[in-house]
């Protein structure tokens, strides 16, 4: 066992890693002595983050605004003006919009998928020749990408355009796998259930829908930082170098358990 769960000193690229399910598994990879780069469309706020995490160890913040892939492209130069290698890649960074199906805008589709879809590509294609120089046979470098719960089974949270991005995330993922195989690049989805950030404000802000959404979970919760950040530090170490191609739930059996 000795090892097997180990991340020290691996490079880590977290998008949108500065607040919210991003930040919980930044936190998580720097505690476990990653080298952990955090994104923010603030560049203050991902400085800021940065070095608050740096209490535990290394991280640097990196601004960037991924709604267009000449922005992806941007962020991946920058990237590699700072490092040689990357072991693994975390598309976090999301956006989503609400609105009944009558009204809901036809604004709300190309920015969703964009930051969604089309942005997490353009870093795995733009990143490729770091994360070749991160991966060995016995330890692939990774890309993780964040889905959802709302891409696998219906939600009824009038959410349209996030939901089809995440189930399109979820596919282009699994096309991405069987194209980086050989290169031992694996490329796995996280599907999170219901976690108290930003994106749930509307829910995590009132104690009663907040009480009656923890009653529909089978756990009887919603998610902590430690389920994703338990994940994320797993898929990241060599513990789970046979997988790839592979959608993991972590949603309180929100979705496996009907
Ligand atoms: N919370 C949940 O229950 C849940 C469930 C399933 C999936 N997810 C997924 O988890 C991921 C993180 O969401 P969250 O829950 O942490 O929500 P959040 O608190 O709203 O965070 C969204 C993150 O994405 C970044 N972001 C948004 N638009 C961006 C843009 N145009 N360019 C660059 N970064 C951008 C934000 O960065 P800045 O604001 O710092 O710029 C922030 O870090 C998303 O992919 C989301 O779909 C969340």
């Amino acid at each position: 066992m000795t090892g097997l769960f180990d991340i020290s000193g691996k490079t880590i690229l977290v998008t949108g890693g500065a607040t919210g399910l991003g930040r919980m598994m930044a936190e998580g990879l720097v505690r476990a002595g990653a080298d952990v780069l955090v994104t923010s469309r603030n560049a203050d706020a991902a400085g800021d983050a940065a070095r608050a995490m740096s209490a535990w160890g290394r991280c640097e913040g990196i601004g960037a605004n991924l709604s267009s892939a000449e922005a992806a492209t941007a962020l991946a130069a920058e990237v590699k003006a700072r490092r040689k290698q990357l072991h693994v890649l975390v598309n976090n960074a999301g956006r989503t919009w609400g609105a009944p199906l009558e009204s809901f805008p036809d604004s709300a589709w190309n920015s969703v998928m964009t930051v969604n879809v089309q942005a997490p590509f353009t870093l795995v294609r733009d990143l490729l020749p770091l994360l070749r120089e991160g991966a060995t046979e016995a330890d692939p470098a990774r890309v993780l990408n964040v889905g959802s719960m709302a891409g696998m089974v219906v939600e009824r949270i009038n959410a349209y355009s996030y939901a089809a991005s995440k189930a399109a995330m979820h596919h282009l993922s699994k096309v991405m796998a069987a194209d980086l195989a050989g290169d031992n690049v694996a490329v796995n989805t996280i599907a999170p259930g219901y976690f108290p950030t930003r994106m749930m404000a509307h829910i995590r802000d009132d104690d009663e829908k907040l009480a009656e959404l923890a009653g529909r979970v089978p756990l009887g919760r919603v998610g902590h930082p430690d389920d994703i950040a338990g994940l994320c530090v797993f898929l990241a170490s060599r513990a789970s170098a046979y997988m790839t191609g592979a959608l993991i739930p972590v949603d309180g059996g929100l979705s496996g358990c009907r």
